[in-house]
């Protein structure tokens, strides 16, 4: 299933992946900010802007590393760190969505759902350089739920979206991340609006998407089940 409940198509053999594996290391030789590195073939309206200025909120941050490679974390908070996920995350992403109070409107995955979820992800980074996040607590590094932008072809819109582990409820942290990334996505795409495509009845999401400022937009229909499009003007 996608964010929404929605089936997936069957996943690509991992030996048969049209990106490079692995999220690009930060590699110091080379001129253009993070997220614009690995990008290749025509690009889309949806694109980065300008690749010759760094991001604002881009960090390099090459001493803190993961277990094999350092991480390159696209977006800080005041409490929070942001990087795009990789395949990597499978074991998480399966777990964070096990969970029936967060898999209530967006599903669960088994692991092949997962893996094909994050190697679309890991694509969109490398295509379009943006994508989801993982995001990770300042404070202990732990990873406490996902949250970033999604071009939606059917829709030809970007959504941002959040999803977080029932036990970090509460504390204003997908407030927090998504304000970054909506922030972060008016600075560097050429995007009237974001969406942020939600089931009339998740009403913890809506009061999310309130509290950023979005209002509705339009009512849609995905994957067959009614779904509300709330939507921000570029400010
Ligand atoms: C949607 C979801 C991310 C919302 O989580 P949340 O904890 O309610 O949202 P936040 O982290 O922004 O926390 C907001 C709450 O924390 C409180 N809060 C505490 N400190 C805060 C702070 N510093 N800043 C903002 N809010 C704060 C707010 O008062 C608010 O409480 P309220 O909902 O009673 O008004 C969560 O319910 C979830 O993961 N659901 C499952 C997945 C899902 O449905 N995703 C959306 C798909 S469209």
């Amino acid at each position: 299933m996608n964010d929404h409940g929605v089936r997936h198509r069957a996943p690509q053999p991992l030996s048969k992946r049209r990106f490079p594996g692995p999220t690009p290391t930060v590699d110091r030789n080379d001129p253009r900010p993070p997220l614009n590195r690995g990008r290749r073939g025509p690009q889309k309206p949806h694109d980065l802007v300008d690749g010759s200025r760094p991001p604002p909120n881009s960090l390099d941050l090459p001493g803190m590393q993961s277990h094999t490679r350092s991480i390159r974390y696209v977006i800080e908070t005041e409490r929070l760190f942001l990087r795009p996920l990789t395949v990597d995350d499978v074991d998480t992403i399966v777990d964070l969505h096990a969970d029936p109070r967060v898999n209530q409107f967006v599903g669960s995955y088994t692991r092949a759902e997962a893996l094909a979820r994050l190697t679309t992800i890991e694509r969109q980074w490398n295509e379009r350089g943006h994508g989801q996040c993982a995001v990770e607590l300042k404070s202990t590094g732990e990873l406490i739920g996902r949250s970033g932008l999604r071009y939606w072809d059917e829709f030809d819109e970007t959504e941002v979206g959040w999803t977080f582990r029932a036990e970090h409820w509460g504390h204003g942290y997908a407030t927090e991340a998504a304000r970054a990334c909506v922030d972060w996505g008016f600075a560097h795409l050429p995007i009237d609006y974001l969406t942020a495509m939600i089931r009339p009845a998740n009403l913890a999401s809506i009061r999310v998407a309130e509290r950023l400022g979005f209002s509705v937009r339009r009512d849609d229909v995905l994957g067959n089940e009614p779904i509300t499009i709330f939507a921000l003007n570029r400010p």
